[in-house]
């Protein structure tokens, strides 16, 4: 561990009413930081995963897409820690938005470094990057020199904020470092997400709620792990003397079909008699298979993922489950 300790630590958390950001405010307040978090306008508020400790965040208004937000954000507040975890984060929402995703989850990037540095580039940066940069992987598994291949705007888009990163890194001196994150998931996860959709769904039809479950490609495999134990790896990256990039992963793969298997027997139910395809949800690129090997950062950071395949998810069927039935009582 660095002998970086700040008297009263303070992070900026952006993208806290996402699923990510909501783990990493819990972790950081369990730690003792005072939490910022940056929040767009909306018309509605969507504070559902911060709910819990709202009374115990600071919610200031601002926009990746408009530096001049985070200028004075970061002047006013002061954070020792930034976690810049902001993005247009569907991959197929990518394909429909290419320019916005790239506004936002591109150049987003280079606004947040910039302010850093305009305001104080003693702030340390987690940028969230993404294995979605491997896209048609070059090697299996995954690791941080493997090249990128990205198949999807958004891909591309997190290639860019990933290299922004190391660049600003090296020609400013900041401590700014990114993690390469495998697909991870957990209750908070948005619906639209393949797990969450399928948790959901498994939890509908159980309760008589929902006849079919309509995906696209059943083939594609992901190395899944859960999202609490991923959020304490972008706090250890900036406990580190030296700013490096890591890749965070469990180091298994599975298929959509094996997640949808385990997912319908864990209520007793076969997935052969309701999954159907979908056109709709094929994309236009795949990327077929993604496993991380995240030897790295478990010698370096000391980090090891805690939940497993199953149990992962047994947790988001059984969330989903709990919830539905208190909702038709
Ligand atoms: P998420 O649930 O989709 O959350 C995205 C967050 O970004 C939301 O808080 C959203 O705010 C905010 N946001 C979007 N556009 C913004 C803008 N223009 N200005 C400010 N905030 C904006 O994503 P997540 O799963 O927590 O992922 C967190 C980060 O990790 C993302 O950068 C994602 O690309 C990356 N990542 C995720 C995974 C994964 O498997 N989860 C893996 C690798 C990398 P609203 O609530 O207002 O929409
Ligand atoms: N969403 C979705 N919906 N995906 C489906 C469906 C469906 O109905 N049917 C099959 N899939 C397949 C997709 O084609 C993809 O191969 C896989 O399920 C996972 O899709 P998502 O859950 O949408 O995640 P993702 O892998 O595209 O992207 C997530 O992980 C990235 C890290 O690799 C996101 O969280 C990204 O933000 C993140 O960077």
């Amino acid at each position: 561990m660095s002998k970086y300790e700040p008297m009263t630590r303070k992070a900026l958390i952006t993208g806290i009413t996402g699923q990510d950001g909501s783990y990493l405010a819990d972790f950081l307040l369990e730690q003792g930081y005072e939490v910022v978090g940056m929040i767009r306008r909306s018309s509605t508020l969507n504070f559902e995963r911060i709910a819990h400790i709202q009374d115990k965040l600071t919610l200031v208004p601002g926009d990746l897409l408009d530096e001049v937000s985070m200028i004075n954000i970061l002047k006013e507040h002061r954070p020792h820690e930034v976690y810049n975890l902001a993005a247009q984060s569907f991959v197929q929402t990518s394909w429909g938005q290419p320019v916005l995703t790239g506004e936002t989850t591109a150049l987003g990037v280079t606004r947040v470094l910039d302010a850093i540095r305009t305001v104080d580039p003693e702030i340390r940066l987690y940028q969230a990057s993404s294995s979605e940069m491997f896209g048609k992987v070059q090697e299996v598994p995954q690791k941080e020199s493997t090249p990128f291949y990205p198949r999807s705007p958004y891909g591309v888009a997190k290639v860019y904020g990933h290299w922004i990163t190391i660049n600003y890194r090296e020609s400013y001196g900041l401590h700014a470092s990114s993690g390469i994150l495998f697909n991870h998931e957990s209750p908070r996860r948005g619906l639209e997400f393949v797990t969450r959709k399928i948790s959901y769904a498994v939890a509908k039809i159980k309760l008589g709620l929902q006849d079919k479950l309509a995906l696209g490609n059943l083939d594609a495999q992901r190395d899944w792990g859960y999202a609490q134990d991923y959020v304490m790896a972008m706090w250890l990256m900036l406990q580190q003397d030296q700013p490096q990039d890591f890749v965070i992963a469990t180091g298994e793969t599975h298929s959509v079909r094996e997640f949808c298997e385990t997912a319908f027997s864990y209520l007793d139910l076969d997935y052969k008699d309701y999954v159907i395809m979908d056109e709709r949800f094929m994309r236009p690129a795949e990327v077929d298979l993604l496993v991380g090997d995240p030897s790295n950062a478990e010698k370096t950071l000391g980090w090891k993922r805690k939940v497993g395949f199953q149990e992962l998810v047994s947790m988001m069927v059984q969330a989903d489950y709990d919830t539905l039935s208190s909702q038709i009582k």
